[in-house]
Parts: structure tokens; C-alpha cells; sequence
């Protein structure tokens, strides 16, 4: 059956309508769930009751799955899912919620904060997938912003100024700025800053996009304290509401969205209750900027 695409927000979002992601799909059938993300950058499916496998199998359709490995500070005994699912949920090996002051809760915490997943890699994601297997009875919206309008809406001094800069990246800095610091020396050198541009350029579309992140913590060849006034102000434009669709989630709604040409954030909810979020990654294909081993 021929799926249908309805743009949901005046930028972008499709809401995709006659499509089961749980069974293995047509080269026709992913040729145009590509076109619709390229197009839309973000994809919204109801009623898609995934397994673990039957996801891991979607996604392998759309491309190669970014390993979960070096995103996360949970040793191997404390996953509750496998190494090709990211575990966003709120919940322990006992499927309870975390107490608030676990260790890997307060990391997580990071994800209410404006991101683009895997920026903190030297090959950072493509696509993310995300299935609400569990979602939160209030709150726990998922936010997107669209940083191609972003970037459109920019004057053109600024786009110029911007179009040659690269940043540093880092699960460093966007936990830092929340205070979270106790990383381990093992951690520090896993979580060593990658370089990014800041502007992108869709490869499919040519559209360009700005590429922020929580994870971005500073500006080649700029002093510090200007790099993150710069950050800030150009993230409070990026994600200001009229670039912004709020996701509010009904249970097995499948989320797809493109990391190259959005934002994206989770809001406030009642951690005491069971929010089962589970992501997979399509891994990117190349780095945006020249990488530097750090001294
Ligand atoms: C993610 C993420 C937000 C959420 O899966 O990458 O940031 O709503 N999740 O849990
Ligand atoms: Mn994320």
C-alpha cells in the first residue's frame, strides 16, 4: 500500500499515514520514506508496536546503525537494551524508574536540552528512530526545531560570517552545562571534543542548514567566553517558535528525523512514572569538518 505524507507544520514534519514499519518494506516503500525525510526532516507514524528486532530490522533498511557505544556512560552490565538500541527511557535494569540522583539519570537529563544526537562524533548520526513503547500519561513532549528555516531566516551578514566556522562538539560540554562534571578519565578521553561546521549543506536537497547542538561548546579560532554568547544567541533564534513542532506522544508512535537539518528536545515530565523510549541510529557517512588530534 502507498503511504501518505500530510505536512503537519508550516517548515516541515510529515505525518505518514497507510505505512506497517514492522514488517520488511519495498524498495518503493523506503525510496519514498527517504524522499518524505529529505524532504520534511521530520517523520511522525501512529501505531507501529515494534520489538527490539523488527525495529533494529527497519532501520537496517534505511542504513546502517550507529553502535550506541561511546554515546553513554552505562557500563555493559547496566544496559537494559542491546548495544543497537539507545535506551532514552527513565528506567533501570528492573525496568523501575532511576532514583533521581542515579548517576545515569542526571546524565540523561542532558536530552532536555537542544540537541542533534551524535554531534559529539567525529561521524556524527544521520537518522534517528524513536518508538514510544511506554510514553508519559502528561508532559514528556519531544520538541523539533528546523534549523534549514533557521538558517533561511539568518540576515545575510551573518550567513556569511558563519558559513566557514567549525565548532567543537562534546557530551563534555552539554553536561557540563548542567552542572553534571564527575566524568572519568576514561570518559573525558571517550567524550574528546570533534570538530563540526556550523553551517551544513543537505546533500540531497542542497539546502543549508545550521548545525548546533547542546553538545557544542565552542568556536574555532574564537575566544570562549565570544564562542558561547555567539552559541547562545544563534540557538535562541534556531529554536524560536515558529521553527518548532511539539511531539506529544501516543502510545507505538514512531518518530523518524534527520540530525543533519534539526534540533531536537524532550521536555519536563513525572519521573516517578514509566517513560519507555527506545532509539535506533542510521550512522552518517562521512565527518563535516577535518578532525585535529588534541595535543
Ligand atoms: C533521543 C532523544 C528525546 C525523548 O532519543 O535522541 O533525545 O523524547 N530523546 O526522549
Ligand atoms: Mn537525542
Amino acid at each position: 500500500m502507498p503511504i501518505t505524507v500530510r505536512q503537519i507544520h508550516r517548515h516541515f514534519v510529515g505525518e505518514v499515514s497507510g505505512a506497517d514499519l514492522t514488517r520488511t518494506q519495498t524498495p518503493e516503500e523506503i525510496e519514498s520514506i527517504r524522499d518524505a525525510i529529505d524532504r520534511l526532516a521530520v517523520l511522525v507514524f501512529h501505531e507501529q508496536p515494534f520489538t527490539d528486532e523488527q525495529q533494529i530490522a527497519f532501520t537496517r533498511q534505511l542504513g546502517p546503525i550507529e553502535n550506541s557505544a561511546g554515546g553513554h556512560i552505562a557500563k555493559t552490565h547496566e544496559r537494559r537494551l542491546g548495544a543497537l538500541m539507545n535506551d532514552v527511557s527513565n528506567l533501570g535494569l528492573d525496568h523501575k524508574p532511576l532514583a533521581r540522583d542515579d548517576r545515569k539519570r542526571m546524565f540523561n537529563l542532558g536530552n532536555r536540552l537542544w540537541h542533534s544526537d551524535s554531534s559529539f562524533r567525529a561521524i556524527p548520526a544521520r537518522y534517528s528512530l524513536l518508538s514510544g513503547r511506554i510514553v508519559a500519561r502528561s508532559g514528556g513532549n519531544t520538541e523539533f526545531a528546523d534549523m534549514r528555516a533557521a538558517y533561511d531566516a539568518l540576515d545575510a551578514a551573518t550567513k556569511r560570517e558563519i558559513e566557514d566556522l567549525v565548532g567543537e562538539h562534546s557530551l563534555i560540554y552539554s553536561r557540563g552545562s548542567l552542572g553534571f562534571e564527575d566524568f572519568t578519565a576514561e570518559e573525558r578521553m571517550m567524550f574528546r571534543p570533534v570538530r563540526q561546521r556550523l553551517v551544513r549543506t543537505h546533500p540531497a536537497t542542497g539546502r543549508k542548514s545550521l548545525y548546533l547542538s547542546s553538545h557544542l561548546g565552542t568556536i574555532v579560532g574564537w575566544p570562549l567566553p565570544e564562542a558561547r554568547a555567539f552559541i547562545r544567541d544563534l540557538t535562541e533564534h534556531a529554536t524560536a517558535p515558529a521553527f518548532v513542532y511539539v511531539h506529544r506522544w501516543r502510545t507505538n508512535d514512531f518518530v523518524i528525523w534527520d540530525n543533519r537539518q534539526t534540533m531536537h528536545r524532550v521536555r519536563r515530565f513525572d519521573e516517578t512514572e514509566v517513560r519507555d523510549m527506545r532509539r535506533t541510529t542510521v550512522a552518517g557517512d562521512a565527518p563535516t569538518a577535518a578532525q585535529v588530534e588534541a595535543a
